[in-house]
Formats: C-alpha cells, sequence, structure tokens
C-alpha cells in the first residue's frame, strides 16, 4: 500500500508555480487523499476474476456514486483516480502556460500520445489519428468518401444511430444507395451474421458498415470473415469499434478494415471527448476531412485532426489511462467483465419473465454488456422500476430490433453489486 500524499506535490511545482509534466505517468502522479492503492499494487496479485481482493483494489481507483449503484457504463467510463489526477494537472499546466503551450509544446504531446496509442492499438502511428470520438472518426470516412451517385453502401439493422444518420444525410447529399442488413438478435452461428452482410454485396457497392460490438446488446460481429468477402470484391471496409476498444479486443490492428473508428472514453478510461481513427495510408489520400486542411500533405493522417482549439489534456492522458488498463491487462480485465455479466445473467434469465436478448453464455461473445427484457414490462418501465425501487441505473433500450434494458458493469462494481441487482430483478 502506498503512502499518501497531497494531491499535489510540491516538488511538481516550478519557481514561478507552473506545474512541470516532465516524465509525469500514472505510476508516479501524486495520488489524492482518497487513493489506497498504486498501479504497483495491481500489477502483480491473483487476477482470475473471482477473486474479489484482487478487484476490490481495482474498483478503488473509481470513484462511485453515492445512493444508487450504477450499472451503466456503457455510455462513457469514469476515470480511475490515476488518469483523473494526471488530468487534472495536464489542465492546470495548460491553464498555467496558455498560449505558450498550445503553440509550442502541445504538437509534442500529441505525437507522445499517438505513438502510445499506435503500440496500444497495434497499428501504424502514421495511419491513427486522435479524434474526439467514434461519431468524429466515421463522419470523416462518412462524409470524405468520394461518393458517387447510385454507389451503394452496406450498414447493419443495429449500427450505431449517429452513423446510420450519417449514411442518411451522405444519401440525402450524394445520392448513396443505403443497403440494410439484418442481423439476428441471437444468431445460430457466425456464418449467419456473415452471409447477413455479403448477400447484400453487389457490383455498386462501395463500401460494408460494420459495427463490432453492437451497444443495444453487447454482441460481437466477426467482421474479418465479412471484410474477407468484401476485399474480394474490391469493397471498403468500415468498423465501428467504440465499445471493442480495450474491452473485447486486444489489439485493434488485428481487424482487416480500411478504416476504424473507436472511443477511447469507454473502456479505455480516458477523459471525455478522446476518441481515434485508423485509416490504411494508401486511402488516405483520397479522403476528404472533415474540417478543411490544407496546412499538411493529404496523404498525412494530420489532415484528420484540424479540430481547432481543443483541450489537450485529455490526449495527454492517453498516456496514463494506457498504464491503468495494462497494470491490469486485457485479458484478466475482459474475463472479469465477462464474469460480472454472467454472474447476474446465470441467476436470472430465463426465471421471473426475464429473457436475455444478448448472446451471453459464450467467451466469444462480447465483454460486459448484456440487455434483458421483462414480461408486462417496457424497457422505460423497467428501468424506471429498477432506479425507482432499487436505486439502481441501467439503461432502457427501445429501438425497432432491440427493446430491453442494458445493463453494463464495470471495474468499479463489487460482486455484492451484481448480487443485489439479480436478487432485485427476481423481487417483482
Ligand atoms: C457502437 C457505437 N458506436 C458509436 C458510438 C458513439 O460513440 P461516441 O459518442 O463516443 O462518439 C457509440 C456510443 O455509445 C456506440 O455504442
Amino acid at each position: 500500500m502506498m503512502n499518501r500524499k497531497a494531491f499535489v506535490s510540491n516538488s511538481l511545482l516550478g519557481l514561478s508555480g507552473s506545474l512541470i509534466l516532465g516524465d509525469l505517468n500514472a505510476s508516479n502522479v501524486p495520488q489524492n487523499e482518497e487513493m489506497k492503492y498504486s498501479l504497483e499494487d495491481i500489477k502483480t496479485g491473483n487476477k482470475l476474476p473471482d477473486n474479489e481482493s484482487y478487484w476490490k483494489k481495482v474498483a478503488t481507483f473509481f470513484h462511485r456514486p453515492a445512493g444508487f449503484t450504477q450499472l451503466e457504463h456503457g455510455y462513457f467510463s469514469h476515470q480511475p483516480q490515476t488518469t483523473l489526477n494526471f488530468n487534472q494537472l495536464a489542465e492546470r499546466n495548460i491553464n498555467t502556460q496558455t498560449s505558450e503551450f498550445m503553440r509550442t509544446i502541445q504538437f509534442n504531446e500529441i505525437e507522445k500520445s499517438r505513438k502510445a496509442l499506435a503500440v496500444f492499438l497495434g497499428v501504424d502511428p502514421e495511419e491513427l489519428a486522435i479524434t474526439r470520438n467514434t461519431t468524429e472518426s466515421l463522419n470523416i470516412v462518412i462524409m470524405g468518401l468520394n461518393w458517387k451517385s447510385g454507389d451503394e453502401v452496406v450498414i447493419g439493422n443495429q449500427d450505431y444511430g449517429s452513423m446510420v444518420e450519417a449514411f442518411q444525410q451522405a444519401e440525402a447529399r450524394f445520392g448513396i444507395v443505403i443497403k440494410i442488413a439484418n442481423v439476428p438478435l441471437l444468431p445460430k452461428s457466425a456464418a449467419e451474421v456473415t452471409d447477413a452482410y455479403t448477400s447484400l454485396f453487389t457490383s455498386k457497392t462501395k463500401l460494408v458498415h460494420l459495427t463490432h460490438t453492437i451497444n443495444l446488446t453487447g454482441q460481437v460481429i466477426d467482421t474479418n470473415s465479412i471484410a474477407k468477402e468484401a476485399r474480394a470484391k474490391g469493397i471498403l471496409v468500415a468498423v465501428d469499434a467504440a465499445h471493442s476498444t480495450a474491452h473485447v479486443i486486444d489489439k485493434i490492428g488485428s481487424l482487416d478494415a480500411d478504416f476504424i473508428g473507436g472511443s477511447l472514453h469507454k473502456w479505455l478510461c480516458t477523459p471525455v471527448g478522446v476518441g481515434y481513427l485508423v485509416m490504411k495510408k494508401q486511402i488516405i489520400e483520397s479522403v476528404w476531412p472533415l474540417m478543411g486542411d490544407v496546412g499538411v500533405a493529404k496523404n498525412n493522417i494530420r489532415k484528420f485532426e484540424h479540430q481547432g482549439t481543443r483541450p489537450i489534456n485529455a490526449i495527454q492522458s492517453i498516456i496514463p489511462a494506457i498504464e491503468f488498463h495494462n497494470a491490469i491487462g486485457f485479458e484478466a480485465k475482459l474475463a472479469r467483465l465477462q464474469y460480472l455479466k454472467e454472474s447476474w445473467l446465470s441467476k436470472v434469465d430465463g426465471k421471473n419473465g426475464l429473457h436475455c436478448i444478448s448472446p451471453w453464455n459464450s467467451k466469444t461473445q462480447g465483454g460486459a454488456i448484456a440487455t434483458i427484457q421483462k414480461e408486462n414490462y417496457t424497457p422505460n418501465q423497467l428501468s424506471a422500476k429498477l432506479m425507482t425501487d432499487y436505486k439502481i441505473f441501467t439503461v432502457a433500450i427501445d429501438h425497432p430490433i432491440v427493446k430491453g434494458v442494458r445493463v453494463t458493469p464495470h471495474l468499479s462494481n463489487a460482486i455484492e453489486d451484481i448480487s443485489y441487482f439479480a436478487a432485485s430483478l427476481l423481487k417483482f
């Protein structure tokens, strides 16, 4: 256990009072009073998913809300305190240096984060743009391709609404044709999903858009099998990896895709407003940036980062976020999240009018996310009942295809939260 230190250590303050970040990272960032453990304390130990003493240590890194049980971590994640403290120091530093930081230091800081993120994702840094989120990343692709009227795009029936809307805008603006693959809720095989997409490919198909982890249910799609068939037909492949990054895939670079968009504020637990876009080198030149940029070469991935003045401290915080993730390790983290999901579902699925509509009892099928229905309850009624009577926060999904309550535990949840949730579901 580490010694508790003051939130801002004096040794980090220069003579002028400004903060010197230097080689500050999550391992040596000064801790605030609440912190009980350092990253060193969670790097080793028995990380089996049901070893509560290890996972209780990990949970102490997060601020838990008072007054309710939070089981909706799918929107974005809280930052662990190591990242939060770093982020606050970095913000304070920028607030001190102001334009001197923006005109000189920020460029090198962004490159440092790009390099670290490229290693983490398993991609080439020259194919990696740091964006604000998946929405921005995939809008760059959808709005930036040289569409011709009549070009076809194949998307999924459970794709994220913002991407569907972007394609609808491209339909109105460029005259593209949208074809929708019917991905079954509980597919019998991966081939069934692959066929739903590939059966829609024609000689006019320019792009297939695949959601790797469907946010509505947590279902994971074998995008590489679909990509293989797309490649054979010269079709471009875009993957929405918003929920897959730092959650269900270790190295995003293992996905066969021309474009991959992701959000780091979900499962990498960075500050809100950090995402990425991976784009194959040979395609970069032909894609228009969303924000006009003639300052960098057309084949330079940085042309997609022209966002104007923005919080660089969030980008700097990618590094401590990776350090926290690595201290636990991808496999241990995923196994724990799957364990939390399976712990409640094994108690309630098929009982008391409750039916899970996520493929949950297979290790290849996703991480923390699962969605449940209850007979005689609309999704809104069920989530409202859970909050009003049991003080459990979830989210109602009322989508044309998916209707239920989505439940997303996180590393901040104790097994007691999960048992309490399962017991509550069986009470009414
Ligand atoms: C599958 C999927 N794609 C994209 C997004 C958008 O993410 P962001 O709001 O970070 O852009 C989400 C958000 O939940 C999502 O679940």
